[in-house]
């Protein structure tokens, strides 16, 4: 098989050596050219669509052997290596799982959160801001209010980039982080229906989750404002590889048939109106009542913060998957950074 990575142009032959197949892989620069049977290795992680069930399934059964390693096996993983971080909008997970991963991995964490500490403060750019954290670390997150700013970010770095959040256009390792959840949680994602609530126009973990579900065979479900709908020019790519029903209801319907329902938050920050805001606002309220219609073995999702979009009192119930699904992400980031790191890892 073939393909092209973005971005640094290597092209694949065989995709894995992992399960025992011959794998060699070289760049389309030839002076590059060089053997590995790990395509992960210092590659940026961009978009999900760079993704194929292969590479998907590979991340998985990665995540899985680096969770059972031995600390100090796994600690070995990251040794002497730093990885840097700028987050020009909030974060709490996705930070704090980057740095609690690369720590299980032996290697430390420098980087930006507070941009008022920082010389963007003084209006450096974000390619001269790049540059330098270049500088300092073998692998970079970065999350940036415009769409294209991790793949405008891959062209300037040597080290490898992590999109950890691109405008409302991507954050494809929380895709990875929600396919692997409802894998471990629902043993398969073949054959699922998977409701997506919310703010479908402006929520990015929907459109890298939706791109990743392309990989899979399922119903989705779409339930949103009419003016938060998905944008268009999404459900025309991945029309035909999903079958994709819209609602605006949270429906009994849908509710009987969701094996996952998969809840975002109204992006306040996205609307260039905040009466638009206004008006959307809670439209939509996961409880105990909307459980009694649903499935019994329901996993209700969420990638957080809520704000209100889920009660509280769905918490103590065995439907609430959110915070399994955020300590999942400590360690599907922790694989993703030791196949980024290591050009072979340890059987
Ligand atoms: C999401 C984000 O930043 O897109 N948060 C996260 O990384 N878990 C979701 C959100 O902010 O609503």
């Amino acid at each position: 098989m073939y393909r092209i990575a973005a971005l640094h142009m290597k092209v694949f032959s065989s995709p894995f050596s992992a399960r025992g197949e011959e794998s060699v892989y070289y760049t389309a620069v030839p002076w590059k050219i060089r053997l590995s049977p790990n395509p992960f290795y210092d590659r940026d992680i961009v978009s999900i669509k760079d993704f194929s069930k292969d590479d998907l399934e590979f991340i998985f059964d990665t995540t899985d052997k680096v969770s059972s390693l031995k600390p100090s096996e796994r600690g070995e993983l990251g040794k002497g290596r730093a990885l840097g971080y700028i987050f020009y909008e909030p974060s709490t997970r996705t930070r704090m799982s980057f740095e609690a991963a690369m720590a299980s991995l032996g290697g430390s964490s420098i980087g930006i959160s507070d941009l008022k500490s920082s010389s963007v403060e003084k209006g450096e750019s974000l390619a001269d801001t790049i540059r330098i954290i270049d500088l300092y670390s073998d692998v970079i997150v970065l999350r940036h209010p415009l769409d294209g700013s991790s793949r405008f970010a891959a062209e300037l770095s040597q080290n490898p980039i992590i999109n950890a959040g691109s405008g409302s256009e991507e954050h494809p390792t929380q895709a990875l982080l929600d396919l692997y959840t409802i894998l471990k949680v629902k043993k398969k994602i073949d054959g699922l229906s998977i409701a997506i609530v919310g703010d479908l126009k402006y929520g990015r973990t929907v459109y890298s989750l939706l791109y990743g579900l392309t990989n899979y065979d399922v119903d989705v479900h779409l339930v949103s404002p009419p003016s938060l709908q998905i944008r268009k020019e999404s459900i025309y790519e991945v029309q035909g590889k999903l079958n994709i029903k819209e609602h605006s209801e949270l429906e009994d319907g849908v509710l009987t048939d969701a094996d996952v329902i998969y809840v975002t938050r109204i992006q306040r920050e996205r609307f260039p109106d905040l009466q638009e805001y206004e008006k959307v606002r809670g439209t939509y309220t996961i409880d105990e009542n909307t459980l009694a219609k649903a499935k019994p073995d329901v996993a209700v999702m969420h990638p957080l913060p809520r704000v209100d979009e889920i009660s509280q009192a769905v918490d103590h119930t065995k439907n609430a998957t959110y915070f399994k699904q955020a300590s999942y992400g400590k360690e599907l980031r922790a694989a993703l950074l030791a196949l980024m790191l290591n050009e072979n890892l340890p059987e």
